[in-house]
């Protein structure tokens, strides 16, 4: 069963929390598991760093201290999901709309370790939906920008982003050089973030599958 393997990724995680002093935790079903497991461990470290107010929820619940990234530099690890996952480590990434905070949290990251299970690798990044964070009053100007370049921009109605804006889901991309795409996309304006992870992709992949869980790097 998908959830299974998704708790087999995120065990396998476990182990890089050894001598980290603050995490960067992510945000989706894998990750819960992932912090349900790290809670009989926060006595280990001091804190985790949240990409997201559900997030920062189950982390409290779980007795986990939430830390504002301000306040902490660089953050030793980064545990977080993925939608999509290509050979080269790049991600889609923002089905549950966290995106910009998780971009953020994997840049403030030494060691970004994405955690999967195995449906989520695929040969060409695009066939899930890329989701995109936009100011709310630019919503049809970013829309119309991107149907130009071929892309087709679904509004995720009555989804609003922890951060005030909105998403356009963007349908129908084969995406060939996912660096180039980002930095296009990322360059329109009133486009807050992508959930293209390309510029900072994963460092680590573990990814789950009946067999256990392959270790996926470069
Ligand atoms: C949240 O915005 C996403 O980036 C998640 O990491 C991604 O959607 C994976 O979610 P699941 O772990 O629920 O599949």
């Amino acid at each position: 069963m998908q959830d299974d393997l998704k708790k087999l990724a995120a065990q396998a995680a476990i182990p890089y929390v050894k001598n980290c002093r603050i995490l960067g935790v992510g945000t989706g079903s894998t990750v819960n598991h992932f912090i349900d497991l790290l809670a009989p461990l926060k006595h280990q470290f001091e804190g985790a760093v949240s990409s997201s107010e559900a997030s920062t929820e189950r982390l409290l619940a779980l007795g986990i201290p939430v830390l504002d990234l301000n306040a902490v530099g660089t953050l030793d690890i980064y545990v977080d999901g993925a939608d999509e996952i290509n050979t080269n480590l790049e991600l889609i990434k923002g089905g549950g709309g966290a995106l910009t905070r998780e971009k953020i949290i994997a840049a403030a990251s030494k060691h970004f370790i994405c955690i999967a299970d195995h449906s989520k690798l695929v040969s060409r990044l695009g066939k899930f939906p890329l989701p995109v964070e936009v100011i709310p009053m630019a919503r049809s100007y970013v829309a119309r920008t991107i149907s130009a370049l071929g892309g087709q921009p679904v509004w995720r109605e009555n989804f609003i982003t922890d951060n005030g804006n909105v998403i356009l889901d963007i349908h129908r991309l084969d995406i060939l050089e996912p660096m180039k795409l980002e930095n296009t996309l990322n360059n329109i304006t009133g486009v807050v973030t992508t959930g293209l992870f390309a510029n900072r992709s994963a460092d680590t992949v573990l990814l789950a599958s009946e067999q256990g869980t392959q270790t996926l790097t470069l």
